[in-house]
């Protein structure tokens, strides 16, 4: 089950993730916002996220206009590795070597294109661990301090 939210600036990407979504029979909730009033995104983030940490959700699309305010507020929420992403390369390798459970982006900058392909990527590519659970570990220490 995957947790999608944006604020106004992500609102009309999130709407085409959303039929993406639906298409290749991936299960969500959507969290909002539902129509282009403005909203905070830290509210949306802070939502998205606790349905993550409290087990509801494996993982999470969170759109605000760059999809960077929206990626700082969810990772200041403990267990969430959330990746700002533009490209393909980083959204496989967020997973491969991070092991992000949340995928951002900027609907003011992503085009829905691009973002299905990024979105696919996310969900379809397994963390590699080895070396890398090491670096997460490191992560997460930072985290209890
Ligand atoms: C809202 O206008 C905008 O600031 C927000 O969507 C986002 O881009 C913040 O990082």
């Amino acid at each position: 089950m995957i947790v999608i939210g944006s604020d106004h600036g992500g609102f009309s990407l999130k709407e085409e993730i959303k039929k993406h979504l639906e298409a290749r029979g991936t299960q969500y909730v959507d969290i909002g916002c539902h129509n282009t009033n403005s909203v905070d995104y830290p509210d949306i983030a802070k939502e998205a996220c606790q349905k993550i940490t409290d087990g509801q959700c494996n993982m999470g699309i969170l759109i605000c206009g760059t999809g960077i305010g929206i990626s700082m507020a969810a990772n200041k929420v403990k267990g969430i590795r959330a990746a700002c992403c533009s490209d393909c390369f980083s959204a496989k390798y967020t997973r491969l070597h991070n092991n992000a459970n949340v995928l951002c982006m900027g609907g003011r900058i992503v085009a829905p294109g691009l973002a299905e392909m990024m979105v696919d990527l996310f969900l379809d590519t397994q963390f590699e661990g080895g070396r890398h659970q090491r670096r997460i570990d490191k992560i997460t220490a930072i985290e209890q301090e």
